[in-house]
């Protein structure tokens, strides 16, 4: 092991050991009932060079609900296929409210301030019903390319356990359909944005996915070209200010990376050039965001002096 290597071996077997014995606060997302059934105390996390190296911790191997973290690669695919038409019906301005809220669509006429809030992913997912045939499996087949990995799959059971209770998301999507931004039927987007939450993965497996964010748009495995670097530089830089809703700001303060959080707990992290880190820990804070990750983020952060700022 050359000393970089080894030195960020250390500084995470270090911060993982430290984490995993402090005080692990929150609960886990308990609106989705399959998700409140999940091991509050798994633990994982997975760094993924640019060079293809890749570390793992914990439970880096086991995989969970990705749930908002999907939101990144479905604006991903939309973007490639649209260009910057997208931009006409979804916003890149930070929200400054919880991901499900619906204040501010009223006096913004349907426009979400944001592909990462709900009701952006909502219109993006409306946009996707508009340009394919089998939006599903188009999603889930972008995935697996983007991946490398053929055996990325939707969880049924937490797509329906989510449809189950997902009253606000249904408020949001009729309440933008009465705007005039949702073109297709409520039910087929909301449909489709359950099971696009719903897709499951593990850290390591996380890293690998969002390689292309820290490579130029360019998967670090097979130089398949997602995006181009201009489009690149501008799902980092959303990220960056609306990847943790209302909690952004206090992400870019404490951790300094352009990432992306989920109700499953996950966060994924970009350091462009450089690395990808995943971390993984159910137990959510008040704004949705995982405890320990954030944690576990900014203690990184801190002892290897890496930022983008
Ligand atoms: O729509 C929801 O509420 C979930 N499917 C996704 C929310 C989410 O992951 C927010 N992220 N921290």
């Amino acid at each position: 092991m050359i000393s970089k290597e080894k030195e960020y071996f250390e500084i995470i077997n270090n911060i993982y050991l430290k984490v995993i014995e402090e005080e692990n606060l929150g609960e886990t997302a308990n609106y989705i009932p399959e998700l409140s059934k999940i091991d509050g105390e798994k633990f994982g996390v997975s760094l993924l060079f640019t060079d293809q190296l890749q570390f793992g911790f914990g439970d880096c191997e086991e995989k969970f609900s990705i749930q908002s973290i999907s939101k990144v690669l479905l604006l991903a695919l939309v973007y490639r296929e649209t260009g910057e038409k997208i931009w006409e019906r979804v916003d890149v301005e930070p929200s400054g409210t919880p991901f499900n809220s619906l204040l501010q669509l009223e006096t913004d006429k349907g426009i979400p301030r944001n592909p990462f809030i709900n009701s952006g992913a909502l219109v993006v997912c409306d946009i996707l019903i508009g340009i394919c045939d089998n939006p599903k499996a188009y999603f889930l087949n972008f995935i697996k390319k983007v991946s490398g990995n053929y055996s990325i799959q939707y969880s049924d059971k937490i797509a329906k356990s989510e449809f189950s209770t997902a009253y606000r998301n249904t408020a949001l999507t009729n309440f933008i359909k009465s705007l005039g931004n949702i073109h297709n039927s409520p039910e087929d987007v909301l449909d489709l944005y359950v099971y696009i939450c719903s897709i499951e993965m593990s850290c390591m497996e996380l890293s690998k996915t969002f390689s292309f964010l820290a490579n130029k748009g360019k998967n670090l495995f097979d130089d398949y070209q997602v995006l181009n670097i201009s489009q690149t530089k501008r799902i980092n830089a959303i990220m960056q200010t609306c990847g943790f809703y209302d909690e952004s700001g206090e992400f870019a303060f404490r951790v300094g990376l352009p990432g992306k959080s989920g109700v499953g707990g996950g966060i994924v992290a970009i350091m462009p050039k450089y690395y990808i880190v995943s971390v993984w820990s159910p137990k959510l804070n008040l704004k949705g965001n995982s405890y320990r990750g954030m944690k576990f983020l900014e203690e990184f952060t801190t002892a290897t002096e890496d930022s983008i700022f």
